[in-house]
């Protein structure tokens, strides 16, 4: 059986083929701003504190969102929910904005970018910092306000392909 103490790859296809592995939930990242609004598909988001609750999404530079994101205020990280498949795809997709807001139900917030009716949850954030890293940047955001969808059934992306979190027999819930 191989493992990860068997043989040794380089590091750019050592590290791509060990993302497969990293499974996550999948989120759209939106913003409006200048009278523009426009939203992204990302799982590199992670929670990053509770004092103050924030987070942190990061974007290649090459992206449209990337552009946005640098001069806005704020920004809203939609969960995806299982249900969310297509609008998952679509918002990855080469696609105008419009487009994208056609699949789903989307709400204009002004505290923040469009949020999804049916995520799991969508988060308002305040842009509080961005660090720029190789091809990418970070931003920060400080949590402005929280919906929570009840059911809970997130987005998961792993090995190239959507899937769902399913809890192991035995685990409590
Ligand atoms: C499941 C999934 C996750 C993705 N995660 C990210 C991410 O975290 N950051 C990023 O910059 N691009 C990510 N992408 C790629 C962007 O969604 C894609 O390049 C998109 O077309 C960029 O759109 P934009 O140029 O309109 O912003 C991801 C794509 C998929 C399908």
């Amino acid at each position: 059986m191989s493992n990860a103490g068997g043989q040794s790859q380089p590091p750019d296809q050592g590290f791509r083929d060990a993302m497969r592995r990293l499974a996550g939930s999948v989120t759209v990242v939106t913003v409006a701003h200048n009278g523009e609004r426009h939203g992204t598909t990302a799982t590199a988001v992670t929670s990053l504190s509770m004092a103050p609750p924030s987070l942190l999404v990061c974007f290649n530079r090459d992206s449209r969102l990337h552009g946005l994101l640098s001069t806005a205020e704020s920004f809203c990280v939609n969960l995806l929910h299982t249900e969310n498949v297509a609008v998952s795809k679509l918002f990855s997709s080469p696609v105008s904005s419009a487009e994208r807001f056609a699949s789903g139900t989307w709400h204009d917030d002004a505290s923040g970018g469009p949020y999804l009716e049916g995520a799991q949850s969508s988060i308002q954030c305040a842009k509080e910092q961005q660090i720029d890293y190789g091809s990418h940047t970070i931003f920060i955001g400080r949590v402005l306000q929280v919906r929570n969808r009840e059911e809970i059934s997130p987005l998961i992306y792993c090995n190239g392909g959507y899937a769902r979190a399913a809890v192991l027999s035995g685990d409590k819930k």
